[in-house]
């Protein structure tokens, strides 16, 4: 085996280092798709428009804005919002003009400069499960950190875990009646940057959108996975592909968690497919009708990303403003 790193520091190396995945031309849509990607965009960025209206938000700050698919389609929607994207790469040329931009280290870290936000709208899709976490695995009914070869992806069991992780996984992930070779994604890492981009709000709404589990569906074999050029590859971090595991939304300090069904219904998106009586009168009318129905029936499929969870916190957390609905 070559060098011997806990995933967890490779992981970060493998994303934001100075060669890392994100920092990439090609950016996340060149491997793969999420919910602000091609059609999607748009459907998306009016349901966040009415979300921003309802909560009384002016800014909308997208938080791992990618190349900026999500803040152009809300710029086409909502040219009166003020809009803000935060990502590791500088700003891409084609972005709207008047879109302000935030260069971030990348991971659990952010800018400096994101700071006492107000009326805002905070997005952030898809971002926590790109932040590296600590990989564990059960060993005579202990937790021990997983190490990884950086060049081959090989694995090896490493030390134990740190005091903190170990209470973490104590807590929410415990390892007692796991079997052996079981593994544990500890989701401290996690709760630490989600708390940490709630201490840049002053007055507004967090919003985190991710591949989730709870305390009852915990996967046991773990979730780390690696894309590159739209498929599932095997994960080594050497730079050459994303490498993602679902979040632990249940442990985040939020007000609530719904799923992206229930949040995009709520917020008037239906996926009604058109009458096809239009088709005879206006065919380009149809088409487009059409064409925008399974966009919106593919933001809300039950097993795809309607399954994902959206995470909702007002703040301050005085309980005066009461619980996102
Ligand atoms: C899975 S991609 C999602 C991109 C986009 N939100 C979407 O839904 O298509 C994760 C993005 O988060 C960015 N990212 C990771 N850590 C970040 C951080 N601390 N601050 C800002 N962006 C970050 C990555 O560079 C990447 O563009």
């Amino acid at each position: 085996m070559g060098d011997l790193l806990p995933w967890r520091l490779a992981w970060q190396v493998a994303l934001y280092g100075s060669d890392g995945f994100y920092r990439r031309a090609s950016g996340p849509a060149g491997h793969f798709t999420t919910s602000t990607h091609g059609p999607h965009a748009a459907v998306l960025a009016e349901a966040l428009g009415r979300l921003a209206d309802r909560e009384g938000a002016r800014h909308v700050v997208d938080v791992g804005a990618g190349r900026g698919e999500l803040l152009t389609a809300l710029h086409a929607a909502r040219p009166d919002l003020h809009l803000t994207g935060v990502d590791v790469v500088a700003r891409p040329e084609r972005l709207p003009g008047g879109v302000a931009w935030l260069v971030s280290p990348g991971g659990s870290d952010l800018p400096a400069e994101l700071r006492d936000l107000t009326d805002v709208l905070v997005v952030a899709n898809e971002w926590l499960d790109v932040v590296p976490c600590t990989v564990a695995t059960v060993r005579g009914g202990r937790l021990v950190e997983v190490d990884v070869d950086v060049a081959t992806g090989a694995e090896a069991p490493g030390g134990p875990l740190d005091p903190d992780d170990e209470a973490w996984a104590a807590a929410h992930w415990p390892a007692d009646g796991l079997p052996d070779g079981a593994r544990v994604e500890v989701g401290l890492t996690r709760d630490r940057a989600h708390a940490d981009l709630l201490s840049r709000v002053r007055r507004g709404t967090v919003l985190v959108v991710d591949y989730a589990h709870d305390r009852v569906t915990r996967p046991l074999p773990g979730t780390l996975t690696a894309y590159r050029d739209g498929g599932i590859v095997d994960p080594v971090p050497d730079g050459s592909c994303d490498l993602t595991a679902h979040v632990a939304l249940d442990t985040l300090d939020t007000d609530r968690v719904v799923t992206q069904r229930e949040a995009l219904r709520a917020l008037g998106v239906t996926g009604t497919v058109p009458d096809h009586s239009l088709a005879r009168t206006d065919p380009l009318g149809y088409l487009g009708a059409l064409s925008r129905s399974s966009a919106e029936a593919s933001l809300l499929a039950p097993r795809g990303l309607g399954g994902f969870g959206w995470a909702l916190t007002r703040l301050p957390r005085s309980g005066a403003t009461g619980a996102a609905d």
